[in-house]
């Protein structure tokens, strides 16, 4: 039943999605941040990042935005945490913006809450911030965990269609705390799939799928860098292993590898989770190191074409978000090119129709909005993501623009096609 009082602290992606679809569904949502700027634009309907969908949920009267210190927080009933939890630089998740939400929701809360952890945190926390609450006060607020499951350029739907919703929770017989859960999550799905689970197990659950993912994605990889040595096709291979129901046929596109802002950090904080504890996880070690050497692996492909073709060094990156229908570029392999490109002289441009959020360090990185523009004077095309746009890319445009090859990062144009006018490289077709 759609009548509750939620906050969410944090208006990012995860946060962002989650308190616009509550409010959408009738819930009264406050959404917190302690960014001024940020919330004095969401108030006036401005969101500060690309999300198909979501200005329309943002718009709902159900949703109001507020200044994190500014209120009291005994109007709401429950409080999702949906702040940044990044890699402190050695793999460990760095969890001091969960910690200053938290101390937020003790000093301005006099009764008691259900504290959901929405943040992707260690298998743990959940428990080690319910004993830091003890600490400081005597209201029993509860730490629960409900990790996110949503894609970026699909978070609306996800969250509104999900297969799974996890939820875990300290006493999995306290009643009150399953009503609560089933009742918002009942609008989007089906009670039997709200699993209810420890804390523990459900921070895990996060972890393990977003590794398990990044595995396929580097297991694909793995066999596309064999298939060129044998000759082989890694686009056959794909389709003739995914029409096997165990196997399943999403996460084995190969290319570039993963970027973004899960799964990097994901499986570096979950390698670090099992190092903690004496315990090894062989498989995620491959996973990370593969997709580490996908790039060079690519990168390299391009350097031999250059050498063997004495062509001049000006080269075109096209897209540098991390995905498609995507301003994210964190983690993004375009960027990851674009330096490496340039450390070994190249003159390098850049093409993304996205108004793009770049790295402070990379704040300055100058790119096309215009694809002709970015791609006349170059020898050459790099594709980073599998952008519809650049499926459409047609060989005797590029030749007359005076591109001389294509290096598809993403295998997601034909080969046989571009090969007629051009030179065309990609990864696992031979
Ligand atoms: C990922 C998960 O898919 C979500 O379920 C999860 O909730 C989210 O992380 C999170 O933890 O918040 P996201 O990072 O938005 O979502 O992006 P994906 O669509 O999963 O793509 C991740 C990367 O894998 C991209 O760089 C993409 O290009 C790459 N990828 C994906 C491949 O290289 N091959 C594939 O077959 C699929």
């Amino acid at each position: 039943m759609a009548n509750k009082t939620i906050a969410v602290i944090g208006t990012g992606y995860v946060g962002l999605v989650a308190g616009a679809c509550l409010a959408f569904k009738g819930h009264k949502v406050t959404c917190f941040d302690i960014n001024e700027k940020r919330i004095k634009d969401l108030s006036q309907g401005i969101i500060p990042f690309y999300e198909p969908g979501l200005e329309e949920k943002v718009k709902t009267s159900n949703l109001n935005f507020s200044l994190v210190n500014e209120d009291l927080l005994d109007g709401f009933e429950a409080i999702f945490i949906s702040v940044g939890t990044p890699d402190d630089g050695s793999g460990k998740t760095d969890l001091s913006q969960v910690k200053s939400a938290l101390d937020f929701v003790i000093k301005k809360s006099e009764k008691k809450k259900i504290i959901i952890i929405r943040s992707t945190v260690p298998a743990g926390t959940c428990t080690k911030l319910q004993e830091y609450i003890a600490s400081k006060t005597e209201i029993q607020h509860v730490v629960c965990s409900n990790p996110e499951f949503t894609k970026e350029g699909d978070a609306i739907n996800d969250f509104e269609k999900p297969e799974r919703v996890v939820v875990g929770v300290p006493d999995i017989s306290d009643s009150s705390l399953i009503d609560f859960f089933t009742s918002i999550y009942e609008d989007f799905i089906h009670k039997d799939n709200i699993l209810f689970m420890s804390t523990e197990s459900s921070e895990l659950t996060k972890y393990a799928s977003n590794a398990f993912l990044a595995t396929k994605i580097s297991f694909i990889n793995d066999i596309a860098r064999l298939c060129d040595k044998l000759n082989a096709n890694i686009e056959e291979v794909s389709l003739g292993m995914g029409k096997d129901s165990r196997i399943g046929s999403s996460f084995l596109n190969s290319g570039l590898g993963y970027g973004g802002s899960c799964f990097p950090k994901d499986t570096l904080s979950l390698q670090n989770q099992a190092n903690v504890v004496n315990e090894s996880l062989y498989v995620l070690d491959g996973t990370i190191i593969s997709n580490r050497i996908q790039i060079d692996y690519f990168f390299q492909k391009i350097l031999n074409y250059f050498e063997s073709k004495k062509l001049k060094k000006i080269i075109t990156i096209l897209g540098l978000s991390f995905k498609p229908e995507t301003d994210d570029t964190r983690e993004s392999r375009g960027l990851i090119l674009y330096q490496l490109l340039l450390d070994r002289g190249f003159q390098v441009k850049c093409y993304d129709k996205m108004h793009l959020n770049l790295p402070e360090n990379l704040s300055s990185l100058n790119y096309s909005k215009n694809m002709e523009n970015a791609l006349s004077g170059s020898n050459a095309v790099v594709i980073t993501v599998e952008d519809n746009e650049f499926k459409k890319l047609d060989s005797s445009f590029l030749k007359k623009l005076g591109i001389k090859v294509v290096f598809d990062g993403r295998n997601i144009l034909n080969g046989d096609h571009i090969n007629k006018e051009i030179d065309y490289i990609s990864i696992g077709k031979g």
